[in-house]
């Protein structure tokens, strides 16, 4: 993916061209190329890009992870007609983080987003150097965009979705890094970042090296740990972005793998259910999958030696005791009468379901029925207080927006970004099929 460092970036939603006429309909989706978009690097400041569409239909710009006001969020209500152009003009001020761009049209994003309308937005400070960690982009600071596609016979990105794939999710038959089939991934032999970001549908991996060698966890969402973790095995489900370092310096090639993801498979849902029971979210039910070899380039002069020391993690002002009030979210598949609901209510975009109080910090507890369903708040950061009543695991004691709900989650969450009735945000489970049939619902901040 090519970086750009343009403040005022031009992204166009276009199509893919397709080699027959007749497969036109079979065209992926992208921004400025076939495929996915640029990624886009800024720093603190204005960030004011414009975005045409091109596309017969409407397609969003959503920031996800941007902390932002409500009226450039790019969510549902924000939609950008063919031939529109839309251009936010937006004030950046939040610490390093990897986060990513995707429509978000209501009931079109899990058809849109898995043609192709998603890219990366890196917000970075430029102090990496200073913090002892890899920055060169595509050589030692590498953005890896994980997607699971599913291809129809003739090699063609086909979205038909039945009863079932609404249900588990949405998941592929071929692995895709960086919208690319078998790609290989070269490595300088040193310590190298890995940016990695689920833009996956459904699919949740739990990415490990087949050698099982330790890395360290340096940065979830929405930015840098202040104690790095080492791991092998890292969580990671659909919105979710992590970022690792890995060494290379033995000069040894590698390979990422995920187990099988506990939402599919022969378990399925009863199998997830009788998982959840035995207290293991991540069990294994179905057969793991490869995602990305690496090999050494020993001609690359390494820059990076060793793994981080204490980091500066951001200050998001997350304190308990500003807790104002305390809210429950259910993420259910047979809500009542709705079916795909978050308390046995389906999205309505006429109907707002939350209204925060700017400024305030608030507990939101949410759980999940049938399934393990990633959360997703717009416009603020949490801190997950406990998983299942117990301590959250390593991977998820950053500043997240974007949380894995197997057992009932506590979140400690702030709200300094105004949102009105007109652009309120969004919360949903971002299994984007689940979204697309219900599970979302919206909130102002005023
Ligand atoms: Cu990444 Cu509301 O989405
Ligand atoms: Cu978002
Ligand atoms: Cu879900």
């Amino acid at each position: 993916l090519d970086a750009t460092e343009s403040r005022t970036a031009k992204l166009v939603a276009q199509k893919g061209s397709s080699v027959f006429k007749e497969q036109a309909a079979n065209a992926t989706f992208g921004f400025n190329q076939p495929y996915l978009g640029p990624t886009l690097r800024v720093s603190k400041g204005d960030f004011n890009p414009i975005i045409e569409n091109q596309i017969p239909t409407p397609i969003s710009v959503h920031w996800h992870g941007l902390l932002i006001p409500g009226a450039h969020d790019g969510g549902p209500h924000l939609p950008i007609a063919k031939g529109e152009e839309w251009a936010p003009k937006m004030q950046v001020d939040q610490p390093p983080a990897t986060l990513w761009y995707h429509t978000h049209i209501h009931e079109r994003t899990g058809h849109d987003v898995h043609k192709g309308l998603a890219g990366i937005l890196q917000i970075s400070d430029g102090r990496d150097d200073e913090r002892g960690l890899p920055s060169d982009y595509g050589v030692d600071d590498l953005t890896l965009v994980l997607q699971d596609r599913r291809m129809d016979d003739q090699g063609f990105v086909s979205y038909q979705p039945a009863m079932p794939d609404y249900m588990h999710g949405f998941t592929g038959n071929a692995m895709l890094v960086n919208g690319q089939y078998g790609s290989v991934a070269v490595a300088p032999k040193s310590i190298v970042r890995l940016r990695l970001i689920n833009g996956s549908n459904a699919r949740i991996y739990a990415l490990h090296f087949e050698d099982e060698r330790a890395f360290q966890l340096i940065a979830t969402d929405s930015g840098y740990l202040e104690n790095p973790l080492m791991m092998t095995k890292l969580p990671l489900s659909p919105g979710e972005r992590a970022e690792i370092l890995v060494d290379f310096s033995s000069g040894k090639p590698a390979l990422l793998k995920s187990d099988a993801d506990p939402n599919q498979g022969p378990g399925g849902m009863m199998g997830n259910m009788m998982g959840r029971m035995r207290g293991m979210v991540d069990a294994v039910f179905d057969r793991s999958i490869d995602i990305l070899p690496f090999v050494v380039d020993e001609r690359v002069r390494p820059r990076i030696t060793k793994f981080a020391d204490k980091l500066d993690a951001p200050a998001f002002n997350l304190r308990r005791g500003d807790v104002v009030k305390t809210r429950t979210f259910i993420m259910d598949l047979m809500g009542g009468t709705e079916g795909f609901s978050i308390n046995n209510q389906r999205f309505d975009m006429g109907r707002i379901d939350v209204d925060v109080a700017l400024g305030s910090t608030e507990i939101w507890r949410v759980g999940s029925h049938m399934l393990a369903h990633p959360f997703h708040v717009h416009g603020a950061v949490f801190q997950v207080l406990s998983e299942g009543q117990s301590l959250p695991r390593p991977h998820n004691l950053g500043f997240k927006d974007t949380v894995l709900v197997g057992d009932e989650v506590e979140l400690l969450i702030r709200f300094d970004h105004p949102a009105s009735k007109e652009h309120p945000f969004m919360y949903h489970c971002h299994i984007l099929e689940h979204e697309d049939a219900g599970m979302m619902g919206q909130f102002t901040v005023s």
